[in-house]
């Protein structure tokens, strides 16, 4: 699937697109914007309308919109919705490359896969890492994992929507990386909503509490990350300067002080369980990097 024609060449070269909520939307658009010949499908069809004023044609079916491009990127809100998609034109698979950046887990990305490789598809997954008005736009990375000769073909076409990361040719290390990454950033928004909900129970302003206090901290806190990450790797469970003994009783009053201010605490609880937890099973002495391996343990029996 190599293609030694020029970035310029290649700049019309047809794209599809299947689904077009707020994310298919804006692939779509940044495909229109580089110039490309982008054919789009929606299962609700007005959704097309916008695209179609900017220059996309629209296909009556799954099928027609498969057919017309050689690349064909499917974004839709989940794995099923995939199927659902997909299943009835098994046919028009055959040496497309299908490239699925609808979010689903490592699991969903491997039987997906195997799936449209059996029809004779090249299949590259991914996880796109932005928002919708990102895409296109300096910050977006989308990462890739599957057929690395279709990731390559399409690469520049790709390069439309932000930085494409390859993770391998495992199609589900792109879901297992998207899911990490997607874990550190509700761990850090779950933090933000709680603090500024505290704050304002005492008429503080989110915006100057952000601003002045929130984001040098976790920028101070942040520098730490690459020493825990470190221990972690050489199996360290630190045990020099903050001891989970020392921390379970601290949290307590982040519980309570929560509490008081008429808080609901279910955002800062989880943390709380598991470092209670490492300290009954006598590991108060380590610090917090000692909760990777009971998180990796699993669930505790019911
Ligand atoms: N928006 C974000 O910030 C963001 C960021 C990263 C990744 N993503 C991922 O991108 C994907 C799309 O998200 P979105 O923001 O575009 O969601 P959305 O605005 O809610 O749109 C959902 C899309 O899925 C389609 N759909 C739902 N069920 C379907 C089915 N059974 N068969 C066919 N089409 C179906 C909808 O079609 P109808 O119009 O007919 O309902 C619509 O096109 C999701 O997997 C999401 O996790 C989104």
């Amino acid at each position: 699937m190599t293609d030694s024609r020029t970035r310029q060449e290649r700049a019309a070269d047809p794209v599809t697109v299947l689904g077009l909520g707020a994310m298919g939307t804006a692939l779509a658009g940044a495909l229109l914007a580089g110039g490309h010949d982008v054919t789009v499908w929606n299962r609700t069809a007005a959704r097309a309308e916008p695209l179609v004023a900017r220059g996309a044609r629209a296909a009556a079916t799954v099928e027609e919109a498969v057919t017309a491009s050689p690349l064909v990127i499917v974004c839709v809100l989940d794995d099923d919705a995939v199927h659902q998609t997909l299943g009835p034109v098994t046919p028009a698979l055959a040496d497309r490359a299908l490239v699925n950046l609808t979010n689903g887990t490592p699991a969903q990305a491997r039987a997906t896969s195997a799936w449209a490789t059996g029809h004779g598809a090249h299949y590259v997954d991914g996880g796109i890492m932005a928002i919708p008005p990102m895409i296109g736009h300096p910050g977006a990375t989308v990462l890739y994992s599957g057929d690395q000769a279709a990731f390559a073909t399409h690469r520049e076409t790709l390069e439309r929507f932000g930085a494409a990361t390859f993770l391998g040719t495992d199609p589900g290390a792109a879901a297992l990386h998207d899911l990490a990454l997607l874990s550190g950033m509700y761990g850090m928004l779950g933090g933000f909503l709680h603090a500024v909900a505290m704050v304002g129970t005492e008429g503080g302003k989110a915006a100057e509490f952000t601003s002045a206090l929130l984001i040098p901290w976790l920028n101070t806190m942040m520098t730490a990350l690459p020493e825990y990450a470190r221990q972690i790797d050489a199996g360290e469970t630190g045990g020099h300067d903050s001891n989970l003994a020392m921390q379970s009783v601290g949290y307590v009053n982040l519980i309570e002080g929560s509490r008081a201010q008429g808080l609901r605490t279910d955002l800062i609880e989880p943390m709380r369980n598991l470092i209670d937890r490492a300290v009954a099973e006598g590991k108060g002495g380590e610090d917090l990097q000692g909760l990777v391996p009971l998180i990796t343990a699993g669930p505790p029996a019911a």
